[in-house]
């Protein structure tokens, strides 16, 4: 009988605890990564005005995901210019699509790359804008010194991606394996041919460096 009970009292024990870390880790994506509230710590609108772009620029989001920024960049540079939105997973690309069609947005285009190659075109990008999706590459040095090929002379490469020393409260949001030290990501650019522009220090969670191709 005690057996029987111990055990009843471990089940739901057990059954709490998944509901209440279900329920934590959904509010934490649906917050941090997704909610309104993003908002409050991504400053979106002075992240584009640090990017000092003009209208009539070409920039790539490369992972655009769900167009968190590519709007935005499509504004910055106007009905002159173009915003590719890249991205390698067939329903993010299909949602960004539709995203185009809804938003009214002729300027931005929507690209299908692959892992190790956005299918840019080649010598046509003022900017290439990269939000959260940096750590998800592989091969980096590799890959960003092939990306030189897609820019124009001089173009730029801005990168926003988590931080590896967060501290206090806001560590919590930070998922395990999605984010770069600012060690690897400035030595990873270095090899690949970029000199740093300007590191900005605004955003709380995430580093922002913008990087310049050398010729
Ligand atoms: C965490 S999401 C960031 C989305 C968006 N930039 C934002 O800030 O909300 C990372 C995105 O990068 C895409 N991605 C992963 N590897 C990629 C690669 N090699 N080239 C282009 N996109 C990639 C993923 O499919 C995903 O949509």
């Amino acid at each position: 009988m005690k057996v029987t009970r111990l055990f009843t009292m471990m089940v739901i024990v057990a059954v709490s605890v998944a509901v209440v870390w279900q329920s934590w880790y959904e509010l934490r994506r649906l917050d941090w990564m997704k909610g309104p509230t993003r908002a409050a710590w991504q400053l979106p609108d002075r992240v584009v005005a640090e990017l000092g772009l003009r209208p009539g620029n070409v920039v790539a989001d490369l992972g655009a995901g769900k167009g968190y920024f590519t709007f935005l960049l499509g504004e910055a540079v106007g009905r002159k210019g173009r915003v590719y939105a890249v991205d390698v997973e067939d329903r993010i690309v299909s949602n960004l699509e539709m995203r185009v069609q809804v938003e009214d947005a002729p300027n931005v285009g929507v690209i299908h790359g692959e892992l190790a190659d956005p299918r840019l075109p080649d010598g046509a990008i003022d900017l290439v804008f990269l939000c959260n999706t940096y750590h998800h590459i592989e091969s980096r040095s590799g890959y960003f010194k092939k990306l030189k090929q897609d820019l124009k002379k001089g173009g730029r490469v801005a990168i926003i991606d988590m931080r590896d020393d967060v501290t206090g409260i806001a560590s919590l949001f930070v998922d395990e394996d999605h984010w770069t030290s600012w060690a690897d990501l400035l030595g990873e650019m270095e090899i690949a041919g970029y000199t740093l522009e300007k590191r900005f220090d605004f955003l709380p969670v995430q580093n922002f460096a913008i990087f310049r191709a050398k010729d």
